[in-house]
Formats: structure tokens, sequence, C-alpha cells
């Protein structure tokens, strides 16, 4: 749980009932918001809404004299750790490029010096207007964080972009700017999802791994600072923003990418469920079924893993994963010592709260120094333990 606290401004658009479930979202995440309205945005929503889901008052008028604090705007300036505007408005985007301070939203905002993301909603033309581009460029420059207002169909039924972005992706990006960033300079490649091997233009063997782990692990080192490259199989995640993304489909597609990848990387982490086998033959037309039985050639796939075990120089890192349903640990050694990873996160299909598709994990870190279980937890929670771990024999492997 985080004890950070989270200034949220709230100006008047309709996407301010967004700014709702975003401020239960980060209630729910341990942070301590206190949000700001401009006068405009308690047309669309109450401040009791805001004040219920934060538990804090909501600040809206600077001549308010019933705050505990005397200077309410240069308090909360001080203490805030991020200062995020959702809605905002082309208006309060133009105030706060110049600077201008008449209410106490743009009066805080002006007095804060923690950093500051801003998620612009509005027409499409109003976004589009070279005086907000030019505001939102000026902002940019004084190293404000902006998240790109999305494509879609807007409150005054124009199609375009302006829509404000998901309160999960604001959840996302505020985690981002919070997070503290010892991956800083490091490159790191992660692997997630299935593949699909095809055996016609229709049929395809795969397995039922959802990414989420591997998800999970690209997002937390982009959070964590890292450059990050995320070769990813089929699967119905949202891509992870900050992050370049490599789609892939088969085990051959995923060894051809990640090779590519792999000498210029730090850490790398294979989390995706590669096929052990392919079709011997993929066949270009629709195979049409007979009356017996049809019996197809599988070959063995490419032991991605294992080949980068091969290559890896001394100064990087190699982490896979053991999905087993028996003898976890003495299998996954196997794979530690077999493939020359540096790691092996073991889980096993037999423990609750583990295994495909959940959002917990319990794994065991296995290393050449021995075996770490760790309890139930998310499988973020599992991505910082795995990436902090890497970063570790990382240091230690360059003596530092
Ligand atoms: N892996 C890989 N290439 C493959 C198969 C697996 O790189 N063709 C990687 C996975 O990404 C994972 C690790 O190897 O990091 C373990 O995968 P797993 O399928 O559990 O192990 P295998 O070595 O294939 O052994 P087995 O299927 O016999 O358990």
């Amino acid at each position: 749980m985080s004890n950070k606290v989270i200034a949220l401004g709230v100006s008047g658009g309709i996407a301010a009932y967004k700014a709702a479930a975003l401020t239960s979202m980060l209630h729910k995440r341990g942070y301590e918001i206190h949000v700001l309205m401009t006068k405009n945005a308690t047309e669309f929503v109450s401040p009791l809404t805001f004040e219920t889901l934060s538990g804090n008052r909501v600040s809206v008028d600077t001549f308010d004299r019933n705050f505990e604090y005397n200077v309410q705007h240069v308090a909360l300036a001080q203490k805030a750790d991020l200062f995020v505007v959702a809605p905002a408005t082309a208006n309060v985007i133009a105030k706060f490029a110049c600077g201008i301070a008449d209410d106490m939203l743009t009066t805080t905002f002006l007095a804060c010096r923690c950093k500051k993301l801003i998620c612009p909603a509005m027409n499409t033309g109003m976004l589009e207007n070279p005086a907000t581009q030019q505001n939102i460029e000026t902002l940019r420059g004084r190293g404000m964080a902006f998240l790109d207002a999305a494509d879609g169909l807007l409150a005054c039924g124009d199609v375009g972009k302006g829509r404000l972005a998901e309160p999960e992706e604001i959840a996302d990006y505020i985690e981002e700017l919070l997070s503290p960033k010892p991956l800083a300079g490091c490159k790191v490649l992660v692997t997630a999802g299935p593949t699909q091997e095809s055996m016609d233009p229709v049929r395809f063997l795969t397995n039922h791994s959802t990414g989420k782990m591997g998800y999970a692990l690209a997002r937390q080192a982009r959070n964590l600072g890292a450059e990050v490259t995320l070769v990813s199989g089929p699967v119905a995640l949202a891509p992870v923003r900050g992050v370049r993304m490599v789609p892939i489909r088969s085990a051959a597609e995923m060894a051809a990418a990640v090779k590519g990848a792999f000498p210029e990387q730090d850490i790398t982490i294979k989390a995706a469920a590669v096929a052990d086998y392919t079709f011997a033959v993929t066949s270009d037309e629709k195979l049409k079924k007979g009356d017996g039985e049809l019996n197809l050639a599988l070959q063995r796939t490419e032991d991605i893993l294992k080949s980068l075990g091969q290559a890896a120089r001394p100064d990087q890192v190699l982490c896979g994963f053991a999905m087993e349903t028996q003898n976890l640990l003495e299998n996954a050694r196997k794979k530690l010592e077999g493939k020359n990873a540096d790691m092996i996160v073991a889980n096993s299909l037999r423990d609750a709260g583990a295994g495909f598709g959940t959002d917990t994990n319990r794994v065991t870190l296995l290393t050449r120094e021995g075996a770490e279980p760790l309890e139930l937890m998310d499988k973020e929670e599992v991505a910082r333990e795995v990436l902090t771990r890497c970063l570790s024999i990382l240091e230690k492997k360059r003596g530092n």
C-alpha cells in the first residue's frame, strides 16, 4: 500500500465522472487523495462524491475559511507527491501555460513543485487548435507529463480525438511517475503469453497462458525505470504503455525476435509459455476431414531460453519460468542448470491462486544460491520481486 499524496485537479468537462472512478481506484490502492475542483466541474459531479470517495475535503473556493489549513493551497502544494489534472479542459491547460491562478485548482497547481500529470479531455477541434497544441508543448517543455486523449465518440457527438484516458490508464501512469527508478539505464526484455503453432490456415496448437505475468513484468520494469521490450504471443491484454511491443505468433517468430534483441539486453525474462512442439508440416490449405484417424507429426521447437543461456555474456542476467504439476523444485533446478539461467521462477499449477489467468501467483525464486519461496501475492508484486532479484544478480555480476 502506498502512502503517497496525490492532488487531483478536476476541471469542468463531462469526463469529470471518470475522475470519480479514478479517485476510488487510487484510494483503494492506498494513496492519500486531495481533490480540487473548478466551479464548472462541480456542475458535472458534486464535491460530495469526491469527498466520499477520497475521505478528504474537496477544495473549490480560494476563500473557503473552514479548512484546517490557513493557506490550504500552499499546504497541499507542499505535501503532494504528484499533481494530476483529469480531466484537463482547454481552458485550464491555457491557464497553466500562462501561470494564471484564479481559483483553488490553478492556484495550488502554480504553487506546487512536485511532478505533474495532465490528462486532457475536450472536443477534437479545441484539442487540435494551435493555441491548445502550443500550450501543451509549453507545458511539456517544462517537464510536465501528458496522457494523450483517446479517439472515440465524444459527448458533443463528434467522433475524434479528445476522450479522457480511462481511469485504469491514468492510475497506471501515476504508478509509473511515483515509482523509484533503480532500473534506470537498464534494458529489459520480457516474453509473455502463449505461442500459436499453425496446423493449417484455420487451426493451431496453443496453451492456456493469458500473458498476465509477463505483462506485469514489463509494466513493473517500466515503472522501475528500465527501457523495456515486450515480445508477446497473442493475448487479450491491452499493450503496455511506454514499452516497445513486439507481437509474434509462433515459437519460431518468438525465437527470431528474442535472439535479435538479446545482445543489447541487461536483463531478459522469459515468462512466455512457448510451445515445445510445432507441426512438422503446415498445410497452406484447410485440411479436410476423412473417415479414419488423423495422425499429424509434431517436431520440437527451438528451446529459446537454452539458446540464450548458451549465447549469454557474463554481464547479462537471464531468468526463466517453470510451471510444473509435480516435483516443482527438482524440475525447476534442472531447468536452471540445463538452460544456464541465473534464476528460475518456479510455480506449481497445483497451488491455489497460482497458474493460468489468475491475478495472483505463488512462486519460488531459484538461483545458484538457493530457493526462496514467496508468499501468495498479486502478479504485479511478484513482478517487482523478480525484477529486484534480477537487479541484485546484475549488480553482483558487474561487481557494483
Ligand atoms: N522455453 C523456451 N523455449 C521453448 C520452451 C520453453 O524459451 N521452446 C522457456 C520458457 O519461456 C520458460 C522455460 O523455458 O522460461 C521453461 O519452460 P517449460 O515449458 O516449463 O519447460 P521445458 O524446458 O519446455 O520443460 P518441460 O516442458 O519438459 O517441463
